[in-house]
């Protein structure tokens, strides 16, 4: 009954200007498609994007000397190009109270490369290996990547709207943003460590891949030793600046993948009411369900309304997932997941240590120790709708 009368209202709707009422389907198409309200052109530079994305490099083309794979795709392949990844990254650091976040950059950083180019081994230079210094290892999986550019067309001041770092309406749920570049809030990665799409693409093609670009064209350095010579035969920087762009078009333009409608009524029916249960028990708190994106030059990111069950915030998730830090997040601090696209996916939280999403939730602790005690004390049917909606989104 609310099914199909909330439908009748949308489709009165779409006949009427200025009705109110934001469909998020706009933003939607399968998994790996550019966004459906491209022109030619953001299309063009959308597939040319999608061919660097999927390139693999070779020594003699940039890769390396240090590397972890040879294309973005290689962790961003499941179930398209674009997607979420099973290939482990370790990250390292070593985390005080008094000193902050060290990111070990004197013994080669906190992104361990696990590969060298075959000049490098011939100099008997191995892969890098967890420093001494390290206090913190984890081994991160590469999150999807769909829909990202709608994450970046968020006005900051929506994010900072919902934060709360000193809990002033006592909820037991603070949140407050990342540390992104020059200081602006982060909301990529992980920890959201990092405020812009450029910033982590820049990141990504030199810690991921070893490529060097106008603005970082010097080569990293195996744990902290310089290179030996001829081991990195490309002129610097191996990339230009239109190639960066192109990949940016390419993340900035992923559409979101679409909501999910079970085959068994029962189930369908099921999973509408755990959405109900899912904001009851204050699962939304950090998981906000929608997003609007402010004004942009790309009218297909344009003030579009879109799924993403974040706030995009840093919350501090217990003593039993904290692991590595980051300048504005402690071993605890974690980003909140999106829930798009959760049934693509086959491991969850930030190192894969999950293996269904029931574990995910039953992992949760410190701020979001609650919500889970909320989760378990439910019936088991209840329970399951509250899974069986997470299976849609
Ligand atoms: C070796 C595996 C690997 C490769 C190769 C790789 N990534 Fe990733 N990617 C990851 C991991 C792991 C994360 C999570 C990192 C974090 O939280 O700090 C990530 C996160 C991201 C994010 C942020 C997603 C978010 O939700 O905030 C973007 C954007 C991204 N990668 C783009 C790229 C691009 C562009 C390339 C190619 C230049 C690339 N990645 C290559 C593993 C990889
Ligand atoms: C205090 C904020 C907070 C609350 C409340 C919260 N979560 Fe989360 N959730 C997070 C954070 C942060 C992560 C990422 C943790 C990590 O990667 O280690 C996460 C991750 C997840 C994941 C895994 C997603 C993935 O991509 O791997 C699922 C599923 C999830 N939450 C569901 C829920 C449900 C259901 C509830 C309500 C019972 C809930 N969460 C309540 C903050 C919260």
């Amino acid at each position: 009954m609310i099914r199909s009368s909330a439908g009748l209202l949308i489709l009165l709707c779409s006949a009427l200007i200025g009705c109110g009422i934001a469909d998020e389907t706009e933003v939607e198409g399968p998994a790996g498609t550019p966004l459906p309200g491209v022109t030619t052109y953001e299309s063009e530079q959308f597939f040319l994007g999608q061919a660097l994305f999927n390139r693999a490099f070779t020594p003699e083309e940039g890769l390396g000397p240090l590397f972890n794979q040879v294309s973005c795709s290689s962790c961003h392949d499941l179930p398209t190009s674009g997607g979420h990844g099973a290939e482990p990254v370790t990250k390292v650091s070593d985390f005080d109270e008094r000193s902050g976040c060290n990111l070990l950059k004197e013994d080669g950083g906190d992104l361990l490369q696990a590969s060298v180019v075959p000049a490098l081994r011939t100099a008997g230079i191995l892969p890098e290996r967890i420093p001494a210094s390290a206090t913190a290892v984890t081994e991160l999986r590469a999150p999807a990547l769909y829909g990202i550019g709608l994450v970046e067309a968020i006005e900051d001041g929506d994010i900072l709207a919902q934060a709360d770092p000193d809990d002033q309406d006592g909820d037991g749920i603070s949140g407050r943003p990342g540390l992104g570049a020059q200081g602006l809030p982060g909301r990529f990665g992980n920890k959201a460590q990092h405020a812009t799409l450029s910033e982590f693409i820049e990141n990504a093609i030199r810690g991921e891949m070893g490529l060097t670009t106008p603005e970082h064209p010097t080569e990293e350095m195996p744990n902290g030793l310089p290179l030996p010579e001829g081991s990195d035969p490309a002129r610097d920087p191996e990339l230009q600046t239109s190639d960066l762009e192109l990949l940016r078009a390419y993340l900035g333009f992923l559409a979101q993948p679409p909501r999910r409608t079970l085959d068994n009524p029962e189930d369908q029916a099921a999973s509408e009411e755990g959405g109900g249960i899912f904001e009851s028990i204050g699962c939304a708190n950090c998981h906000t369900p929608t997003f609007v994106t402010g004004n942009n030059q790309s009218m297909a990111l344009n003030q579009k309304s879109f799924r993403i069950y974040s706030d995009l915030l840093l919350h501090d998730m217990g003593p039993e997932l904290a692991d590595i830090c980051a300048p504005g997040a402690s071993p605890s601090e974690w980003r909140t997941a999106r829930l798009v696209g959760l049934y693509l996916r086959s491991e969850f939280l930030h190192d894969g240590r999950a293996r269904s999403i029931r574990d995910a939730i039953l992992m949760h602790g410190g701020e979001a120790e609650s919500a889970r005690y909320r989760f378990q004390d439910l019936t088991p049917e209840l329970q399951q709708s509250v899974l069986l909606f997470l299976r849609t989104l």
